[in-house]
């Protein structure tokens, strides 16, 4: 029994009173623990990770290369106090440029917003899940079939396209070896037979989806995140730049709905920007909704 056995049930607690959708809290992993005390005089902890990033990694493409992440092992209160308390600490280090302070946290804590936004971290992402079932009018006029191996060719730009307009509303990152690292994880991805799709009009293609399943079980790092189950996952969307906003994303991803339900998936989730005026509005109007926020300071030091 480790003294983190009862903060889990705390936290689990105030992940049910939260959202629904919320997963049980799992035991944090290893790391250094932070306390701090409440006016109250009860203490809180949380446990501080630091991670470095390959920079020819996937990763990479979204994430600093030097990360502190800080796992709260609290209930209905606490962050402020940890946050403090983190400030201090992170002021006797020495990150680099390129790092990061990271929590991930349920969207729906209002209370910890308010004190995740005055200690200077910004919303980069959001982990959003599919509740809502709009299945809008499509034109028609696209053909969406399962990417080959010789499509790799006309998905590697399009896949490029998103993170080049990503990297400038979110986190992701334009390193310079970025078309490689994409060109080997989307070769890696349709060799493997998971669920790539591509969006093509009068022959040409206009769209990429690039998906795969993930299962929550116990033990499996997508259990801190989602419910258990045998989830459809939305790594990247992308329409060429030209062809936006004329229905080919909404044609793609009904497309996408139907044949990770298909396979099994019990519901689906992915990641969008919410400084992305395109996704967010986009995202919402295909029925997903916000679980966890992944807030973030760049770089490290910044961190009050
Ligand atoms: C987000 C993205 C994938 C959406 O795809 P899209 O093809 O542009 O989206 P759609 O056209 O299906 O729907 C978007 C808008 O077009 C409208 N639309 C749909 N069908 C239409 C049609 N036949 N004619 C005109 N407009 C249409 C939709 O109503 C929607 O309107 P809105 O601007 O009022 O919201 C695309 O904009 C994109 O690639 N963005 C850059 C990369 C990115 O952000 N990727 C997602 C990362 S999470």
């Amino acid at each position: 029994m480790s003294f983190t056995d009862g903060l889990v049930d705390a936290k689990s607690a105030w992940f049910a009173e939260l959202d629904p959708q919320l997963p049980a809290a799992v035991r944090p992993p290893d790391g250094d623990v932070i306390t701090a005390a409440l006016p109250t005089g009860e203490r809180v902890a949380g446990i501080l990770t630091t991670t470095s990033v390959a920079p020819d990694s996937t990763t990479s493409l979204w994430s600093a290369l030097q990360v502190w992440e800080l796992h709260p092992m609290i209930g209905a209160n606490g962050m402020t106090e940890l946050l403090a308390q983190w400030s201090t600490m992170m002021g006797r280090r020495a990150p680099g440029a390129d790092s990061a302070c990271l929590v991930t946290w349920p969207s729906r804590d209002a209370a910890a917003t308010r004190a995740f936004l005055a200690h200077g971290m910004v919303p980069l992402s959001t982990l959003a899940i599919r509740t809502g079932g709009a299945l809008l009018p499509s034109p028609g006029n696209v053909r969406v079939r399962r990417a080959r191996p010789k499509d790799i060719a006309v998905a590697l730009p399009l896949a490029m396209a998103e993170l080049e307009y990503s990297a400038q509303v979110g986190g992701s990152v334009l390193r310079p070896g970025a078309r490689e690292i994409k060109r080997t994880a989307l070769t890696r991805h349709i060799t493997q037979g998971d669920p790539v799709f591509l969006a093509e009009r009068d022959g040409i293609a206009v769209g990429l989806a690039e998906c795969w399943f993930s299962d929550s079980a116990a033990g499996s790092w997508s259990e801190t995140r989602m419910r258990h189950g045998h989830w459809g996952y939305v790594n990247s969307l992308s329409v060429a730049p030209d062809a936006r906003g004329e229905g080919v994303g909404r044609e793609l991803m009904s497309v996408v709905h139907r044949e990770l339900a298909a396979d099994g998936a019990v519901n689906t989730f992915l990641y969008y920007n919410p400084p992305n005026p395109l996704s967010t509005v986009f995202w919402a109007r295909q029925g997903y909704r916000p679980l966890w926020t992944i807030w973030e300071i760049r770089p490290a030091g910044a961190l009050r």
